[in-house]
């Protein structure tokens, strides 16, 4: 992506937030509520008339006061603030039977929204208890063990009686097609495994994980696309957006003087980057590999397409499949069986 397509994106003017009870009936189960973009979803889905509106999180209390607040504007709004930490893959595994505990048994739209951006300084792998590169295991491995988990509540709303598909959403970055995807191309050529050399502590990259989480992420769900079919698997990118998601950005000089001026100057409210996540979940109703300016939109990864890109997307999402399995035995079994 160029630098003026970056910007012509950024002030692309974008339409107002979905109006209408495009939620009616429907559960919603949103990750990462609680700030940003999640937060400002919430606000937006509060106005459709969800059925139920499920915010998955970590931070519980804050997340019980955003609901309260919500039921405060929306008195008939029905909520419930459920634990999930994407760092612990116990917790994604329990989620299932924590839900079926309060009678929650279908969920028609799924948005892996949490994520993180580990800053802009060097600094040495983070590795979580379940033996992953934190970043990894937040903005890749977890949404898919968490979507695969969840397709079995899915799949019950996807009756020929009700007329949508189910979504499964997840939030992209054009990150994805100007990082650094050396490490991905010499994995494919020397037919080594992505998923090893991404939860290796040397070669490590601190400033290129995000991007590079976002890429891999981008190469699972544009296969995933091809084999969940009865699903509408969408990858929305929110633009830059002004959220807590800088929180572990070192305020260099250089950062001070050039990046965090441009970024303030090009960066949406958390409301508009929000508007992209929330027109997918009212109006798109198949898959896209790439929504962005609340539209269907392409991504400008050239690499992605390209014969390598594709090999490369095919033999990591056969490697995410084996490793969530690793994880969750049987969890993928669903799919196979559609
Ligand atoms: N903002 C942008 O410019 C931008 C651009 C492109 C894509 N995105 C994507 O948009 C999504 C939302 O980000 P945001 O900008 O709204 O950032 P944010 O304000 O930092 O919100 C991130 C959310 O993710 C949650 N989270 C982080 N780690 C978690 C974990 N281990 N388990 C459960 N929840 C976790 C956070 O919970 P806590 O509050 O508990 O930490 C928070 O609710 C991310 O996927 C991000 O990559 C953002």
């Amino acid at each position: 992506m160029t630098l003026w397509t970056f910007i012509g994106r950024q002030w692309t003017r974008l339409p107002p937030p979905p109006k209408g009870e495009y939620l009616k009936g429907k559960v919603v189960l949103i990750t990462g509520a609680n700030s940003g973009i999640g937060l400002e979803s919430v606000k937006h889905f509060c106005t459709a008339s969800p059925a139920l509106l499920i915010l998955a999180v970590r931070s519980i209390e804050a997340s019980e006061r955003v609901l309260a607040e919500l039921q405060s504007l929306h008195t008939d709004l029905k909520g419930e603030v459920i634990s999930l930490d994407l760092n612990e893959m116990e917790s994604i595994k329990s989620l299932p039977s924590r839900l079926r505990e309060r009678g929650i048994e279908t969920i028609d739209i799924l948005i892996n929204n949490a994520g993180i951006n580990p800053g802009n300084e060097a600094k040495p792998a983070e590795i979580t208890k379940d033996g992953y590169e934190k970043t990894f295991q937040t903005n890749v491995l977890a949404p898919v063990l968490l979507s695969y988990t969840l397709l079995p509540f899915l799949k019950q709303t996807s009756s020929p009686l009700i007329k949508s598909k189910p979504k499964i959403i997840f939030l992209g970055s054009g990150l994805h097609a100007t990082c650094n995807n050396q490490p991905i191309v010499d994995a494919v050529e020397r037919e080594q495994s992505i998923v090893e050399i991404f939860n290796r502590e040397e070669g490590f990259d601190n400033k290129q994980i995000y991007g590079r989480s976002k890429l891999l992420l981008h190469m699972f769900t544009r296969q995933l696309i091809e084999t969940l079919v009865d699903t509408s698997i969408i990858t929305v990118s929110p633009g830059l957006a002004i959220t807590n998601l800088g929180r572990d950005f070192k305020m260099s000089i250089g950062f001070v003087i050039f990046g965090a001026p441009f970024m303030l100057l090009n960066a949406r409210s958390a409301e508009k980057g929000a508007r992209n996540l929330t027109s997918a979940v009212a109006s798109a109703e198949q898959s896209y590999d790439y929504w962005a300016e609340c539209g269907p939109s392409y991504s400008e990864s050239s690499w992605l397409s390209s014969g390598q890109g594709v090999r490369a997307s095919k033999a990591f999402y056969k490697e995410m499949i084996d490793e969530i399995e690793k994880i969750s035995p049987g969890v993928t079994k669903a799919v196979v069986a559609s």
